[in-house]
């Protein structure tokens, strides 16, 4: 396609992923259980932190004398099914375990100076365990779970069998689990997760920071990501391929037929098809095509981004034994030379931006209902379109993206062509291509290697090639930052140009009029919100369009550089929000770049403004700075104006300064001497005024007050409230340069997960969690006849020669019998641990398993239960610190004989070595609390699955509280995969 002079490019849709409880009234045929389920496993995860460095500190999955690689399923360590991980945090996905790390000068800049990365071996392996229970009639099901993304390097085991590895940290992936499943018994994922090292250079986070499902369907099924709907438009009416591939995983040869159907937004049925007569042989899939059409179709746009429905019913032997729904959109796209980007014919300026994926508080482990926020935050300004900087997005941003009507250009990571690279480039397109919303694959970004010369070209034409075959609907760019004209440049579909200031847009065009271009990123123009005198300082830069890099520019140079090029499909500037890392032009203490047009938290710098006066048809009037000003009486600031009006007239304290025409894409500035009260600007059109805006100097702060983007959420355990914290003086008014800490209270079915101000170099946590950790026990175990007044109990006694028990699982001795032969007697076991003093907000229990069928258990020779009978579950005591000692302390134990001696598989894997104990320290955070950055701050409040009322109460000292009220209502719940 390389030099092709028009390329048109037609069709789209979105991901086939029904849920499980989505039924549209036309196809409702009401099922005991649906043929295919997928239930999300995002809750009730154990996470612990292990050790890059030391694999004794990182619950050894090899620590057996036969590897999970020698046998199957003998992952040992926290990989065995039966690990003790009750002394782990529960956690729910998305979770991000860097971004409740502190910050340390020995973190890299990347990534936003959190203490993680090669410099903390001990901060970079994070493990997470979950259970989960499988019916015995799902025996004879194909099972498979997947993970839409996991930061970084991880590898799974189910069960202890190792399932694989997946070193991206953006690939969604997948694994099959249905022979080595528990049918009719709980489950145990295990997954280790290793950040050390760092795949981008921005913010990354680390964890499994997207969702995981369990995908259950008929060993007959549709592939995962196994159909591609492409659309094309004449006539008044839509032609849809509709292309299904189908796996048979079952022993024997498979015959089915396949009924394929196109439903409108309602569940009406547009279109139906069949195939008939098909069969797959045992193990095979194989790709079925069918042709439908659609008369009159609502198309797919920016202004109504109607959504078709793709039903894909798999029948056999008289039973559906597959229904697959794939949402796709019905449009056309076109990239042309000279005119830009088309969409239903119609040329559409891509108003972009570009974007990383972490947000304030949470990290990169971003709800999905935050995202449709920030989302709607772009859309408020104008922008159409945005670039999936540096990476896979999480497929639920494309979904929104596909609701809400954004155009996408969906980037890839790492640019290459060995196998790995390839495959991430074809998971990426084989699970993006039926997004209306995504009109073009990005290959890459600065490859400053390549780019220029002619290994660029080369390899850059094998990734192209191979993305076409994989969609030949859309074409594909790649960000260039030099050698325009050479290199990659030559064989890319679509020109993609980093930066105006690289080269030279206008020759590029000249030497090659028949390819396609688009500023994929430009500007980069750093500024902080709220800040309007240079503050070095704190790294604070001022808000007025006027600070950049070198190869950056303003927003009024960049913007007015590409509109008036409108052989350019537009630009996607560098960046929508700020992000962690990239401190340009700042480094440590600084741990968030300033290039974002709002803040971390989404709110709204002031170039925002000047974006939605060009970007948007609505008339905009914004004035700026603050006037707020002590001290500063009869000196000059200078005021600016963004607005689309034709005409603004600024005046201070009803004194006018003086009316100004605006000129396009640009902005207004009058010089001010300050005298405190109000600043107001009308804009008008045609001499008629449109609206007003004003400045106050404000008094001081008196009142909190809360403000939530919405007060009513879904009680999913899943959605959330992103609440704006203000200041305000006696008169109500938003005090622009207050800075007052606030703690927070929540009380009801909801929890905080994050906190934010839009302060690039705060300090303050992102998150309060617990933390939790375990403190080694020793044991030393000794036969006894008699469970009654035994002296060695007491805390003083002299156990140094008796046998050293629980040392450490060893298969080998376990394979040669030698194993567990104590457990067929009464014993008495002393364990001794070491603590540290207990503190306020610090508790410690003990967790045990049964190491017989009755125990007396003592706590330094004092009685914690008597005559406790056997109990799978075990048994847990909260400490009474009155019972605690500093330094040593030592746990007894009488235990009498276990039915069935070491035999006995219940009591788990204390049998086979492992220590039956855990001694757990949780220490409590303290209250959620945040400064306020100029005025604002951010509290993101998520419900749990419970409908009810939460409320958040604020303090704040000199500051009268305010209580918000959110109410969580109940819903249809994702179908959940959890433990009985
Ligand atoms: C670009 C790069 C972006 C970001 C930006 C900062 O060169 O593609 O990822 O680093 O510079 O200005």
């Amino acid at each position: 396609m390389g030099h092709r002079g028009t390329i048109i490019f037609v069709a789209a849709t979105l991901l086939g992923v029904a849920l499980a409880n989505h039924v549209t009234a036309q196809n409702a045929q009401p099922e005991a259980v649906p043929v295919r389920q997928r239930l999300l496993m995002d809750f009730n995860w154990r996470f612990a932190l292990g050790n890059a460095d030391d694999p004794a500190k990182d619950f050894d999955p090899a620590n057996s004398y036969f590897t999970y690689l020698a046998k199957a399923g003998n992952g040992a360590g926290a990989a065995a099914a039966d690990f003790d991980d009750r002394g782990w945090r529960v956690v729910n996905l998305p979770n991000d375990w860097a971004v409740a790390l502190p910050f340390s000068e020995r973190g890299s800049s990347s990534h936003g100076y959190k203490a993680i990365g090669r410099n903390f071996p001990e901060n970079s392996v994070g493990w997470y365990r979950k259970k989960f229970f499988i019916p015995a009639s799902d025996l004879g099901k194909h099972i498979t779970v997947e993970f839409e993304g996991v930061f970084r390097d991880s590898e799974v085991w189910v069960n202890g069998f190792y399932l694989g590895r997946e070193s991206s940290g953006y690939t969604s992936f997948s694994y099959n689990l249905t022979d080595y499943l528990n049918y009719g018994g709980d489950n145990t994922i295990a997954v280790r997760a290793n950040a050390s090292l760092e795949e981008g250079w921005f913010y990354e986070g680390a964890g499994i920071y997207r969702h995981v499902w369990l995908v259950v369907t008929s060993p007959l099924h549709v592939a995962k990501w196994g159909t591609f709907v492409t659309t094309a438009v004449k006539d008044n009416a839509a032609e849809v391929t509709a292309s299904v591939t189908v796996r048979n995983d079952a022993p024997k040869d498979a015959h089915f037929r396949i009924e394929q159907t196109i439903l409108d937004a309602d569940g009406k049925v547009l279109a139906r098809g069949e195939l008939n007569g098909l069969s797959l042989k045992a193990g095979v899939s194989d790709k079925f095509p069918s042709v439908l059409r659609v008369p009159n179709p609502h198309l797919w746009s920016l202004d109504s981004p109607y959504l078709h429905a793709l039903v894909t019913t798999i029948r056999s032997g008289g039973a559906v034994v597959d229904r697959y729904e794939t949402p796709f959109g019905i449009r056309t796209i076109h990239w042309d030379p000279n005119n830009g980007f088309f969409l239903n014919g119609k040329r559409v300026e891509l108003k972009g931006t570009c974007n990383h994926q972490d947000a304030a508080g949470v990290g990169v482990a971003v709800p999905d209902v935050l995202n449709v926020y920030r989302l709607e935050q772009l859309k408020k300004m104008g922008c159409n379109a945005i670039r999936t900087s540096h990476n896979a997005p999480a497929p639920e941003l494309l979904d929104a993206c596909d609701r809400l009507g954004m155009l996408v250009m969906d980037e890839n990571r790492e640019y290459g062509i060995n196998p790995q690279e390839l495959d991430e480039l074809k998971a990426l397109i084989l699970r993006d291509r039926n997004h209306p919303s995504v009109i073009i694959w990005s290959l890459g970004n600065e490859e400053w290697n390549l780019e220029g010369n002619e290994r660029g070209t080369r390899v850059t034409q094998t990734m192209q090639t191979f993305a076409h075959r994989l969609d030949p609907t859309r074409p594909c760019t790649v960000a260039i930052s030099g050698g325009w004209g050479q290199g990659s440049s030559i064989s890319i579909d679509v020109m993609g140009f980093n930066y105006f200031t690289h080269g030279n847009n206008d020759e590029y065009h000249k030497q090659f009029p028949n390819k396609p271009s688009v500023a994929t990123e430009d500007a980069s123009t750093f500024s902080t919100r709220g800040v309007y005198v240079e503050d070095l300082a704190h790294q604070h830069l001022t808000a007025y369009d006027t600070n950049k890099p070198d190869w950056g520019a303003t927003a009024e140079k960049s913007w007015s550089h590409y509109a008036a090029r409108p052989y350019v499909a537009g630009l996607f500037q560098w960046t929508g929000f700020d992000y962690r890392g990239e401190e340009t032009p700042f480094s440590w203490p600084a741990i968030s770049s300033q290039f974002g047009i709002l803040d971390t938290c989404g709110f709204p710098k002031d170039n925002f403004y000047y974006y939605q006066s060009w970007w948007t048809d609505k008339p905009v009037l914004h004035v700026f700075p603050h006037w707020n000003w002590p001290g500063e009486k009869g000196q000059n600031i200078d005021v600016w104006v963004y607005s689309n009006c034709q005409e603004v007239e600024l005046f201070l304290n009803g004194k006018s300064l003086g009316r100004k025409k605006m000129t396009a894409n640009s902005h207004l500035e009058w010089m001010v001497k300050y005298e405190p009260g109000t600043l107001l600007a009308r804009g008008y059109n045609d001499g008629k005024e449109v609206l007003t805006d004003k400045i106050e100097t404000t008094g001081d702060p008196t009142a909190v007050e809360l403000i939530p983007d919405r007060s009513v959420i879904k009680a999913d355990g899943e959605d959330v409230s992103v609440i704006t914290v203000q200041a305000n003086d006696a008169q109500g008014r938003m005090v622009p340069t207050a800075n007052n800490e606030i703690t927070f209270k929540l009380d009801g079915p909801g929890r905080i997960i994050g906190v934010g101000n839009g302060d690039p170099s705060s300090h303050e946590p992102d998150q309060y969690v617990p933390s939790v950790s375990t403190t080694p026990i020793a044991w030393r175990m000794h036969e006894v006849d008699s469970t009654k007044n035994r002296p060695e109990v007491a805390f003083n006694y002299d156990d140094t020669n008796w046998q050293v028990a629980f040392a450490g699982r060893d298969n080998h001795e376990e394979r040669r019998g030698g194993f567990g032969k104590e457990f067929s007697r009464t014993n008495l076991y002393r364990g001794v641990f070491e603590l540290a003093a207990v503190t306020n907000g610090v508790s410690v229990s003990l967790l045990l398993r049964d190491l017989g069928e009755d125990q007396w258990i003592y706590l330094n020779g004092q009685p914690l239960a008597m005559n406790a009978r056997r109990n799978n579950s075990g048994h847990q005591f909260d400490l009474n610190p009155a019972m605690l000692r500093l330094g040593k302390n030592v746990v007894a134990i009488i235990a009498t004989p276990l039915p069935g001696g070491h035999h006995n598989r219940d009591v788990g894997e204390q049998e086979r070595g492992g220590n039956p104990a855990v001694v757990k320290i949780v220490a409590l955070p303290g209250n959620w609390k945040r400064s306020l950055f100029n005025g604002l701050a951010q509290v993101i409040v998520q419900s749990t699955r419970k409908p009810g009322e939460i409320t958040l109460t604020t303090s704040s000292p000199g500051l009268s509280p305010y209580v918000l009220k959110i109410h969580t209502e109940q819903v249809a719940l994702h179908i959940v995969a959890d433990a009985k």
